[in-house]
């Protein structure tokens, strides 16, 4: 399974920085990782080059999923679709710290290793390791023949097209999109009803148009970031599906413009990290309108209590933050995949104010080969 990747695709195509570009072709780049695969005679997803049978489908016990980076939190949204989903036990781990801690290898787990790039030596060294035990591994990879992708019993291409910055935007979300489309078809062949199959498949469908809306609230996203770019740290929150997106927010920031950042479930928040909320510190907050937006709306009033600044990305306004990104709604599970957005955008207007080398962060590498 291979898509073409047009030559003119590497030029910056009338963008300033290719971290801005590939910001913007996330419509077209999910379009292309959900062309060709959906099935709506049974409501379920076909992935060519998974190499797994529904026999195999239904044995599998657990999914422990691995990745460095942006891939790991990639993974961390995809372990919860397919938990969520497929009603498998699943987690996400650093590839880095999984294999130096001897893990118990089980022949009833699926492991999936995921890498933008194919090549990061700390996924490769587990995935060989892994191999190297019996189990069985998946690659959800974006670079087709890479060294993750060959090494792995099977997998789902990504389809984000090339990446050059150093930053993974359309990767990450791509990625994210991968996950949705192998949790629903796992589903499917086991406890996923058909109105659940197609109202995900629905969803997944609607998300270019959605993320076209939301790229085309960059000027006041813009006007945003230069209120908070003087920050000299910022603390990420969310809650369960909310807090990788967080966890991503955080890294894409400190990335590229090199404020200080952390992300915390908001849950966590009264047991240590409250000290540290006081007006010079803005809180970034991931509040969906789903089960938990009380529970959000409960974290936002704590920060408030103690003259926080908090910016919210939401699906209305928020009362208690200084500014809302509203963003669509799409079904709960699919709503980080687009609350992540304005935060790419965020990321990028607060690096540019600071003058900063977008595409080429400084002391880092956009693969790791080495150890
Ligand atoms: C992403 O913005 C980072 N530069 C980095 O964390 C990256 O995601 C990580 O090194 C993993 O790379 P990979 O996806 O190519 O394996």
């Amino acid at each position: 399974e291979t898509v073409e990747w047009e030559a003119a695709s590497y030029d910056m195509g009338g963008h300033d920085t290719y971290m801005h570009k590939e910001i913007s072709e996330q419509p077209d780049a999910v379009d292309r990782v959900l062309r060709g695969r959906i099935d709506d005679r049974f409501n379920t997803v076909h992935l060519g080059g998974l190499n797994l049978d529904p026999r195999e489908a239904r044995a599998i016990r657990r999914v422990k999923i691995l990745g460095c980076g942006t891939s790991y939190h990639a993974g961390l949204i995809g372990a919860s679709l397919i938990e969520g989903m497929a009603r498998i036990p699943a987690d996400a781990e650093p590839a880095s710290e999984f294999r130096y801690r001897n893990p118990v290898v089980d022949p009833d787990t699926l492991y999936i290793a995921v890498s933008q790039s194919g090549e990061t030596y700390d996924v490769l060294a587990a995935v060989q390791e892994l191999k190297r035990k019996g189990a069985r591994v998946l690659g959800v990879v974006n670079v087709v023949g890479s060294a993750i992708a060959r090494e792995a019993d099977g997998g789902v291409y990504v389809h984000a097209g090339p990446e050059v910055c150093v930053v993974s935007t359309k990767c990450f979300t791509n990625t994210v999109v991968a996950f949705a489309l192998l949790a629903v078809h796992l589903g499917r062949i086991r406890d996923l009803s058909v109105t659940d199959g197609k109202r995900i498949i629905e969803g997944l469908r609607k998300l270019p148009a959605q993320i076209q809306e939301i790229l085309e609230q960059e000027e006041d996203i813009k006007k945003l970031a230069a209120q908070y770019a003087d920050a000299k740290s910022m603390m990420f929150i969310g809650r369960v599906r909310g807090y990788p997106v967080a966890l991503e927010a955080s890294l894409k920031l400190k990335e590229i413009s090199y404020i200080h950042a952390e992300a915390y479930p908001a849950s966590e928040l009264k047991h240590g990290p409250l000290a540290l909320i006081e007006p010079s510190l803005p809180t970034v907050a991931i509040v969906p309108d789903d089960d938990l937006l009380e529970k959000n709306r409960a974290a936002l009033e704590e920060i408030k209590a103690r003259s926080g600044r908090i910016l919210a990305v939401a699906h209305r306004e928020q009362e208690k933050a200084d500014h809302t990104i509203v963003v669509p709604k799409n079904e709960d599970e699919l709503d980080p995949i687009l609350m992540g957005i304005p935060l790419q955008l965020l990321a990028y207007h607060t690096a540019l104010a600071l003058g900063r080398d977008i595409d080429k962060p400084r002391n880092l590498a956009k693969s790791v080969t080495v150890e």
